[in-house]
């Protein structure tokens, strides 16, 4: 080779080695972001992370916390409210009655017919209605003047193809937490799930509603005040009567149940005929040291309108997982570039809704078609590699199992509060009805589950499924029996309307 040959050979090998230590050195780069994606993700399953042994402490938290919140006003972040609910419909309820659900984006209008005997069909009309963004911040005048013309509406369109009531009854479901004064008035303590009228909180919410009525000139009497949770619970009793406790896990989450009026130490002297009252515990606020809090719901909490408030249900109600999975894929797209430049979408509060993540975490197309698709219409993110979109839906299914599993131990710790949950229970297995603890623990016993979350996620409710059957245990679990109610919130308050107001109706 003469001298200008070895100088080229010399050229080409230095080129090739310099191509070559930037192309390993690209490689190398891209490959420690890949780890950091990764890392985030491990780091995320590790906090959010719910065994069997932590699921059994959050289930003692959530009997003790009950508990204390039933011995004094404020002795615990579950409020345990009356509801005024002493008897539960029995079958023996008749009329038309009326229902008006508030309690989420939508409100639906109900006229239920019932025949004075228990049929699992009742015959009712029920119309759902968007509530306009502008009216959940605005004005109670504006919002109750707004339903109410939809109710106005729906009325006269009923009565135009039925024999008109003769008094016309409402049950008034509203879905936030209420002090109630008796089954048909009630202040409002606090707005939840995006909701913010300041002029409303410490009003009577029936009064409110009772004049918009008058003023829109409708004709018809609330007669009572019930949270969406008892509601369910009405539907669910009255189809069932085994059944105990009734929860609600959509937008917002929530459970009530019956118990014992001697157990309610902070109401003592409260005039029951049943010896009992639904309580409306308003567990989204509950708390406990034992949740596995990240620092995603860190943020997210600072940063809600109700700051400090709901925890409970912003790591588990549809308001928020969109929200949680969002902020995972930002810290990652911000660690990396596998998402590309960061999408300003992304950056953007709640835009990815639940039922968009769970349509993810539910891809079952080989190349996570929803995922891609998902990602570049809603958050921005083009062309992102198949291993990336595999992350994502890692990431949702992280959200929604520990999502379902906390829910699943807060629904034990209702049965270990009353003594259902096959150990005996804090309750000493004392039932009403006077069951034994070795009674109880035979009993069938029937949680009923309402909301768009529980009913449409269909991962989620086999999580939820699978958590309460791995806490009970094997050889318990089958007397635990979980039932989808629908319609029940609307439904259940025009029967508890209907059994207040109809003499024929028995106590349970
Ligand atoms: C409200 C509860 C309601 C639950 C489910 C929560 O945000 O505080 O009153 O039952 O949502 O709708």
């Amino acid at each position: 080779m003469g001298k200008v040959g070895f100088v080229v050979a010399v050229g080409i090998a230095t080129v090739t080695c310099v191509v070559a230590a930037a192309v390993v050195g690209r490689r190398v780069r891209s490959r420690r972001k890949w780890m950091r994606v990764v890392g985030v993700l491990k780091e995320l399953e590790q906090a959010c992370q719910t065994p069997l042994s932590r699921l059994r402490q959050v289930v003692d938290a959530m009997a003790v916390e009950m508990h204390a919140g039933l011995a004094s006003e404020g002795g615990s972040k579950l409020k345990m409210l009356l509801t005024y609910v002493d008897k539960l419909p029995n079958g023996s309820e008749k009329g038309i009655y009326y229902a008006l659900d508030l309690g989420g984006t939508n409100f639906r209008i109900l006229r239920v017919q019932l025949e004075g005997r228990r049929s699992s069909t009742i015959r009712h009309d029920v119309e759902r209605m968007p509530v306009p963004q502008h009216l959940m911040t605005g004005t109670s005048k504006d919002l109750f003047d707004f339903i109410v013309a939809s109710l106005r509406q729906f009325v006269e369109k009923e009565e135009a193809k039925d024999s008109p009531a003769s008094t016309r009854e409402l049950g008034f479901t509203f879905s936030f937490p209420v002090k109630q004064t008796s089954l048909n008035s009630g202040l409002l303590m606090k707005w939840t799930k995006g909701f913010s009228i300041n002029d409303m909180v410490g009003k009577d919410v029936c009064e409110c509603l009772q004049q918009a009525l008058s003023r829109n000139g409708l004709d018809m009497h609330v007669a009572a005040l019930v949270n969406d949770t008892v509601g369910t619970l009405a539907l669910g009793h009255y189809n069932d009567e085994d059944t105990v406790a009734a929860v609600i896990i959509g937008t917002g989450t929530n459970a009530c149940y019956f118990e014992r009026a001697d157990a309610i130490i902070k109401a003592q002297g409260l005039p029951t005929t049943s010896g009992g009252m639904v309580v409306n515990m308003e567990w989204g606020n509950f708390w406990s040291s034992h949740l596995p809090r990240t620092s995603y719901d860190i943020e997210l909490d600072a940063q809600s309108p109700n700051p400090n408030d709901q925890g409970f249900e912003k790591m588990i109600s549809g308001m928020y997982l969109g929200e949680i999975v969002r902020r995972v894929i930002l810290r990652m797209s911000l660690e990396s570039d596998i998402f590309g430049p960061v999408s300003p979408s992304l950056c953007e509060a709640f835009i990815l809704r639940t039922p968009l993540m769970a349509a993810m975490h539910e891809d079952d197309s080989p190349d996570l078609n929803v995922v891609a698709r998902a990602l570049n219409d809603v958050l921005g993110i083009r062309d992102v590699p198949l291993k990336a979109r595999k992350i994502v839906v890692n990431v949702c299914d992280v959200v929604s199992r520990r999502a379902a599993r906390l829910a699943a131990a807060g629904i034990v710790g209702i049965l270990k509060k009353i003594g259902r949950d096959g150990t005996g229970g804090i309750a000493g297995g004392r039932l009403k009805g006077g069951g034994s603890s070795s009674s109880s623990r035979s009993r069938r016993t029937v949680v009923t589950i309402e909301g768009g979350l529980y009913v449409e996620y269909r991962m989620f409710r086999e999580y939820l499924h699978e958590a309460v059957a791995e806490i009970l245990g094997e050889e318990f679990s089958p007397h635990v029996v979980l039932k989808v109610t629908e319609d029940g919130s609307g439904i259940g308050a025009a029967l508890i309307a209907a059994s207040y107001s109809s003499s024929e109706s028995v106590d349970t």
